[in-house]
């Protein structure tokens, strides 16, 4: 019998203040709305595995987040950053059958939640599979807010949530979030 390692089990995160239960989340994964939206493009995509690494096919994915400027277009964002009406910053797409998923997004910029206290960019997830939940954010390799954050540090494990985006030629990036749950 193999002796098969568990795979880390990705860390959960706070929902945070600006889940957007006021708005229906796009379907298909483009958040740009076809390129229009401003900012560097980020292709992401990932796949979603049970700790044994079987694929999750068909989980849920809701991914939210701040605009180029660092605004979230929410009531409880009350902050002077531009809103972009061609970002859509609500998004729900579903595993594929090996457990992929891929979304078109904007890279968002860190903001300032109380004054001298900044959050790093990040990415909201809330995942489901049939018989589970997760929440959690995705962080970007060289935010200066990152080693500060308290919710990103509240894990030994940021690493786990940290993404470091390569250049495509046409100017935009691409990075992969792979997200381990414990069951499908
Ligand atoms: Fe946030």
């Amino acid at each position: 019998m193999a002796d098969v390692e568990a795979l880390p089990r990705t860390p959960p995160q706070i929902l945070g203040p600006f889940y957007p239960f006021m708005h229906t989340p796009i379907d298909g994964g483009d958040l740009t709305n076809g390129g229009k939206a401003a900012g560097t493009v980020l292709h992401l995509s990932g796949r979603i595995l049970t700790d044994d690494g079987a694929p999750i096919v068909n989980a849920r994915i809701e991914i939210w987040q701040a605009n180029t400027h660092g605004r979230y277009a929410h009531p409880n964002d009350t902050t002077t950053q531009p809103l972009d009406p061609a970002f859509h910053g609500f998004a729900v797409v579903h595993t594929d059958a090996q457990g992929g998923y891929a979304v078109k997004t904007i890279r968002p910029r860190a903001y300032q939640v109380s004054p001298g206290r900044w959050r790093p960019a990040h990415i909201h997830f809330q995942v489901d599979s049939s018989s589970e939940r997760l929440v959690t954010q995705m962080y970007f390799e060289g935010d200066e807010y990152n080693a500060t954050d308290a919710w990103r540090n509240s894990t030994v494990r940021a690493g786990a949530l940290t993404v470091d985006p390569t250049p495509r030629a046409d100017g935009s990036q691409e990075a992969t979030f792979d997200i381990v749950m414990m069951r499908a």
